[in-house]
């Protein structure tokens, strides 16, 4: 399998890269902000709970989220491989990764990290924020998702880095430029994949 992480603040582009990830290696996507927005958007029980967090800008608990990730595996098992976008995002999410992949006798293969400067994010997450609906695209939750990013998040870098399966790629360019560089590292590494 190639399993793949989409690494990067809110903003950096994981979404955009991811489908076009998906559109050249035919990975199967797994958005976790997506998940939580489709149960708040069908009003469901989980819906409830992820709302109150969101849109504070605050991580859903990771006791939550492994539970969602784990089932969304377990019913796609037929996959060539996942594209993880928004997970892991705390060093327990990247564990239970490990060993949830561990069990399946697979593992990550490279986590794509997008660098991109704070004033660049914020102006993309803004901009976007005029149409997106999106209850976190608010310059205030923008700024608490930019702080909870770099608190317990970014501590996954060198999670990674120590595995030797970080890669950075700057992600101020143009959409197009960061899929070149992408595309690069994974052509490389594919061979690799079990
Ligand atoms: P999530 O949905 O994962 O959001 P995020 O990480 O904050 O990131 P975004 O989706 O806003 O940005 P992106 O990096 O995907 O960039 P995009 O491609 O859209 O999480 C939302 C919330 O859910 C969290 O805050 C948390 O509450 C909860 N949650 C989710 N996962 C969780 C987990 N694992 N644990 C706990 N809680 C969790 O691009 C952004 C904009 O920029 C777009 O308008 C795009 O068109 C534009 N753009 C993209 N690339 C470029 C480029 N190269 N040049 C110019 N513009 C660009
Ligand atoms: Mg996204």
């Amino acid at each position: 399998m190639l399993n793949v992480i989409i690494f990067g603040p809110p903003g950096s582009g994981k979404g955009t890269q991811s489908e076009l990830i998906i559109a050249k290696y035919g990975l199967y996507h797994i958005s976790t902000g997506e998940i939580l927005r489709q149960e708040i958007k069908k009003q469901t029980e989980l819906g409830a709970v992820a709302d109150e967090y969101i849109k504070t800008g605050q991580l859903i608990p990771d006791e939550l989220i492994i539970k969602i990730l784990a089932d969304v595996l377990d019913a796609n098992l037929g996959a060539k491989g996942f594209i993880f976008d928004g997970f892991p995002r705390t060093i327990a999410q990247g564990k239970a990764l490990d060993q949830l992949l561990s069990e399946k006798n697979t593992s990550i293969i490279a986590v794509l990290n997008l660098a991109v400067d704070e004033e660049e994010l914020l102006n993309r997450l803004i901009k976007r924020g005029e149409e997106s609906g999106r209850t976190d695209d608010d310059p205030v939750v923008i700024q608490k998702r930019l702080e909870v990013y770099r608190n317990q998040t970014e501590p996954l870098k060198e999670f990674y880095k120590k595995k030797g399966k970080l890669f950075t790629i700057k992600g101020n360019n143009s959409i197009e430029d960061v899929f070149e560089k992408i595309a690069e590292v994974l052509d490389r590494l594919s061979f690799q994949a079990k």
